[in-house]
């Protein structure tokens, strides 16, 4: 059986943990194959609040295995806070040995970094994603199977301290003692031991046994290393392409993706952001929609639904169906923007050009509607809501097969 895919289509924060959880109540196993703590994926079940960073949001259906890929940068300091939320997860939480560590120092340089740049920083969240990552692909980072020998790992790092010594002074960042570092290392590993597996072999033989699997991604394609809006993205390969080395599975074991997006558009952090409101409609966006940031407590800035860059990322990912979120959010709006062009170079464009920077956003203005939220029925939605919908549908070429009109999992509306 293949396994189905949920992406990120703007710039994080679309809604992604909501729907995960919701659609893995149907599946097997749920796995994530990029980023790391990062994310902030926040489901609500009958009025509690879940938070996940690094745990799949499959937890919440019990008879879901959950996978931490080998391309996910794990901060143990981080899970072992994370998992504190749920009862034993031993046999339903499993890490592959291959994943790199995101260690604390890792954290300390991307704080120092940011504040280096100055007005040029690209308002990362500080958790020690970039140098993580970029360790990796420098052959100098170390691995979770590591952790299983705690004297060795100990060793291997203070040389690496030793090797990076002027990048350490330079940042004024101080490194622990090596009698430090291996009550940490022993700590990390006494609580992490259990879940650590070769999960490679794991969805290998999900995937041949007809298991029903569902890939979580984090972040957005907007915020790709390579099709985001560089250097103002994260350092992971967000699109669906990134699940198969993510993970260790090939392009074939993929069935349907899902592209989820907000019904406008939200980003934190610095970088372009074409259809972006300043003004009034901004802010009740921002209000109405809550959009507070789940991992990092940051304002989002918030902005008309950008049907070129949904196009776009559309493409990039194979999406099948859009995940249409938060379009309560919307309620009460008398007009409602969405932009079907830019103006770039004195043209008008319906492509996103590679660089956004001068691009400025061409809308249509569609007519508001009274109140979708908690709506499960796609005929009892209000007809503007509709039309809007199938605005977004000729604009970006993609059905909308889901529609979510409140956080909770069951305000949701699957379109047959
Ligand atoms: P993720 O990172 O993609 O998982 O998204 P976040 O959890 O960071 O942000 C999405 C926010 O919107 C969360 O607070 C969700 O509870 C909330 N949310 C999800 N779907 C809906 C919806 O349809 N309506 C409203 N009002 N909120 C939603
Ligand atoms: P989820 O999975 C929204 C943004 C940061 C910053 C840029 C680089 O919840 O959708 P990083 O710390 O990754 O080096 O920061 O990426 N960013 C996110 N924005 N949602 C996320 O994850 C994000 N993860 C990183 O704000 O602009
Ligand atoms: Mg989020």
């Amino acid at each position: 059986m293949k396994a189905d895919l949920i992406v990120g289509i703007q710039w994080g924060d679309e809604g992604k943990g909501k729907m995960v959880d919701m659609l893995a109540q149907n599946y097997d196993m749920v796995c994530r194959s990029q980023g790391g703590h990062n994310a902030g994926h926040t489901i609500w079940v009958d009025g509690v609040r879940y938070a996940l960073h690094l745990i799949p949001s499959g937890v919440l259906n019990p008879k879901a295995i959950n996978i931490i890929g080998n391309g996910v940068v794990l901060s143990p300091e981080s899970i072992i806070k994370e998992m504190e939320q749920f009862d034993n997860l031993e046999g339903r939480l499993f890490i592959s040995d291959k994943a790199h560590l995101n260690l604390p120092y890792h954290a300390l340089i991307d704080q120092a970094k940011e504040r280096l740049k100055g007005d040029k920083a690209i308002g990362t969240t500080g958790k020690g994603i970039g140098p993580a990552y970029a360790e990796k692909i420098s052959r100098t980072g170390f691995r979770v199977g590591e952790l299983l020998n705690p004297s060795k790992l100990t060793e291997n790092i203070i040389e690496y301290f030793i090797q990076n010594r002027a990048i350490f002074d330079v940042l004024q960042i101080d490194t622990p003692t090596k009698d430090e570092l291996l009550i940490i290392i022993s700590e990390y590993k006494n609580k992490l031991a259990p879940f650590i597996a070769n999960t490679t072999n794991m969805v290998w033989d999900a995937l041949d046994n007809d298991k029903r699997i569902l890939l979580e991604g984090a972040q957005g394609t907007l915020l790709d290393i390579d099709h985001g809006t560089y250097p103002y993205v994260t350092s992971s390969s967000t699109v669906s392409a990134g699940a198969c080395t993510g993970l260790g599975i090939n392009p074939k074991d993929i069935g349907i993706v899902t592209g989820i997006v907000k019904a406008y558009c939200t980003r934190v952090g610095n970088g372009p952001f074409p259809s972006e409101d300043h003004g009034n409609d901004g802010d009740t966006m921002a209000t109405v929609g809550k959009e507070v940031g789940t991992t990092t407590g940051r304002k989002r800035r918030c902005g008309w639904f950008d049907a070129v860059a949904v196009k776009h990322a559309s493409r990039l990912n194979g999406c099948d169906q859009l995940s249409l979120m938060k379009l309560d959010v919307l309620d009460g709006f008398e007009k409602i923007k969405i932009c079907k062009a830019y103006e770039f170079n004195g043209e008008v464009i319906t492509y996103m050009p590679s660089e956004l920077d001068d691009v400025k956003p061409i809308y249509e203005e569609i007519d508001g509607w009274d109140s979708v939220v908690g709506c499960r029925d796609y005929d009892k939605l209000p007809q503007n809501a509709k039309k809007y919908i199938e605005k977004i549908e000729e604009l970006t070429g993609v059905k909308v097969g889901i529609i979510s009109t409140s956080p909770e999992r069951d305000d949701t509306i699957i379109r047959g």
